[in-house]
């Protein structure tokens, strides 16, 4: 056996390196770095292949199997971000910040698979099993054939998940386990990286389904969900702000559907329930028409979600004027206002900045940057867009507008909840759709004028 060398690992990334250092190459992360122990000393000084192995059979991709069959828990907006239900023998990941709504979601969930008849076995180590069940009585799940487990030590866990043999095991948290094989402790980088490998190779063997439950961690100080991200099948996120009501479950990665997808759900005293029409209940606080409130026609996943966006400006009485952002990119807001300035000789100097995504949403999509920068026009210029118009597009650097995918989609939600005008790029197939008066602009300058008569 080779001597075991030191390792160092980042607990943001998992990225390994040799040495210390106070920045992580891989991410940029700083004081991300931590030793740790290595996950197993092999042979190290043979290379492999200088003596002769077996050779692997190789095939071609055709196929007769067909696809494996999936649960569907019967909450849909969940079954939706799986991409059409539970897969067996597959690994999921399930991050989010401590305290979002993850427990209340996955025991949500294991009591629904348990109904459709899959034996689930739910295992926390954070919470005693006497907990579990007050949360369970508080969301009317006690009837559910969950059976729950207080446990962190690996070798127990897998001994009873060998003897159980069920078909869904929910594992609350990943950084709580620990394994005896492993000498650094619970939620180290080494820890974490050996807990989620045992548990995902026991399922892809004994072909149960496994949900890990990883905190995202902002100090480094136990490693976050993203040292497992590359070792399971899917990666959804549970965010939120707190003191929101609203919860959004992104998948990020899939391998048996489409990433991005986002199913939405509302917390409620009694847990969480689905929204299954997100843009009325993102819409439903709109009151009057006001300056600085635009609708953005979004699309997240698969479906159009109508989003309103709030924007301030005032004079400040900084040197340095604030720019503050809720839910979307502070680069890509402060691209726009530069490209306000340089191509409408529109200058927010002197002026604070705050824009907000109504909800707690968060949006990534560049065809937001044109709503942005209506509702920072409308904003200082103290004029509000008409209440029944939406608005989409991608703003270049030129200040041209460019089209942006599934205009259709787009136009036919704002339609379906009442809108009547949308403002959308020039470019692209024309299309009409019935009820929606299309507006269509070239570039920011065009806009302005259009829209704000000249600015
Ligand atoms: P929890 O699922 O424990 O979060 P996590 O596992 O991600 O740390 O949920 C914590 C919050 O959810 C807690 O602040 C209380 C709130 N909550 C409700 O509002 N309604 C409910 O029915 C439940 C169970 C929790
Ligand atoms: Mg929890």
């Amino acid at each position: 056996m080779a001597k075991s060398k030191t390792q160092f690992s980042c607990t943001e990334c998992g990225n390994i390196t040799t040495k210390w250092s106070g920045r992580c190459e891989a991410c940029g992360e700083w004081n991300t770095i931590v030793e740790d122990a290595p996950l197993s000393t092999g042979p190290s000084s043979a290379t492999l292949g200088t003596s002769k192995g077996r050779s692997v059979p190789l095939t071609d991709l055709r196929t007769e199997e067909t696809p494996p069959p999936r649960t569907h828990s019967g909450m849909a907006e969940l079954d939706r971000v799986l991409g059409g239900g539970l897969v067996p023998a597959s690994a999921i990941l399930v991050g989010g910040d401590p305290g979002i709504g993850k427990s209340t979601l996955l025991l949500q969930a294991a009591a629904q698979f348990a109904r459709q008849g899959m034996k689930t076995i739910y295992v926390s180590g954070e919470e005693a099993s006497a907990q579990v069940r007050m949360r369970a009585q508080r969301l009317n799940l006690t009837d559910a054939p969950v059976q729950l487990a207080a446990e962190t030590n690996l070798r127990d866990i897998l001994t009873t998940l060998e003897q159980e043999k069920p078909q869904l095991a929910i594992i609350d948290s990943i950084q709580t386990m620990w394994s005896d094989t492993v000498g650094s402790a619970p939620g180290s980088v080494s820890q974490v990286r050996a807990a989620a490998h045992e548990l995902t190779s026991f399922a892809k063997r004994k072909g149960m389904a496994v949900i890990l439950v990883g905190h995202v961690t902002k100090e480094g100080q136990i490693a976050g969900p993203r040292v497992v991200e590359h070792m399971v099948d899917t990666v959804l996120y549970f965010e939120g702000e707190r003191g929101h009501q609203f919860r959004i479950l992104r998948a990020v990665k899939n391998r048996f559907g489409p990433a991005d997808e986002i199913g939405v759900f509302e917390m409620t005293g009694s847990g969480l329930s689905e929204v299954i029409n997100p843009s009325a209940l993102f819409l439903s606080d709109r009151g009057e028409p006001s300056p600085g409130s635009v609708v953005f026609a979004g699309i997240e996943g698969t479906r159009p979600v109508l989003i309103e966006l709030q924007a301030l400006v005032a004079p400040s009485p900084h040197s340095q004027p604030r720019r503050t952002v809720v839910g979307w990119d502070g680069g890509r807001l402060a691209m726009i206002l530069a490209v306000l300035e340089a191509r409408c000789g529109i200058p927010f100097t002197g002026l604070d900045v705050y824009l907000n995504v109504a909800g707690g949403m968060k949006i990534n999509e560049p065809a937001a940057d044109l709503a942005v920068a209506a509702a920072l026009l409308s904003a200082r210029e103290d004029a509000a867009l008409p209440a029944d118009t939406v608005v989409f597009g991608e703003i270049s650097l030129s200040g041209a507008l460019r089209a942006v995918g599934q205009t259709e989609n787009r136009l036919k939600e704002a339609q379906k909840l009442g809108f009547t005008t949308a403002i959308a790029p020039k470019g692209g197939k024309s299309l009409t759709v019935d009820g929606i008066a299309l507006n269509r602009i070239g570039d920011l300058t065009g806009f302005v004028g259009d829209v704000f008569g000249a600015g």
